[in-house]
């Protein structure tokens, strides 16, 4: 079975991009802990990144046949409407992780457009967030 983990716009550059707010971990040691998470399950994860909203909408439509997905939609749960659009359609539990507590940041942060979606939302725990998404899933979903 396949895990859907898709980061948004600026993850990319993680480990360097404003480490005040976002940690030092990059995205590449996020992913492989999201994969050993995983792992004793049999589930192997497809791992994107993606500045552009296109994008993420192509590799949404791309894996609606995972058995979960991960997703920080990062600026786009801001007014990632296409996004929303394609994942209104994703099938299977989904959970929106971001790493800082964006209720404690900007008031435009405080709303997603992707989140009422999701099956859970984790928000503020850094990288660890990742991790309990990916056990999360482990629970949520049944058949694998
Ligand atoms: C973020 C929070 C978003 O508001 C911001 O646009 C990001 C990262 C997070 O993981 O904390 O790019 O999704």
């Amino acid at each position: 079975s396949r895990l859907l983990l898709l980061n948004g716009p600026n993850l990319g550059i993680l480990g360097s991009r404003q480490p005040e707010i976002y940690g030092t971990d990059t995205l590449a040691d996020i992913e492989g802990w999201v994969a050993e998470e995983v792992a004793d399950r049999g589930w192997k994860v497809e791992a994107f990144q993606h500045d552009g909203e296109a994008e993420m909408i192509r590799t949404v439509q791309a894996n609606y046949d995972t058995v979960g997905a991960i997703i920080n939609p990062a600026a786009l749960m801001m007014a990632g409407w296409g996004l929303r659009d394609a994942l209104a359609n994703y099938p299977r539990p989904w959970i929106e992780v971001h790493l800082s507590n964006v209720w404690a940041r900007e008031q435009f942060r405080h709303e997603s457009v992707t989140g009422p979606l999701a099956t859970g939302v984790i928000f503020g725990l850094g990288a660890t967030g990742y991790r309990l998404a990916a056990r999360a899933l482990l629970e949520k979903v049944t058949d694998s």
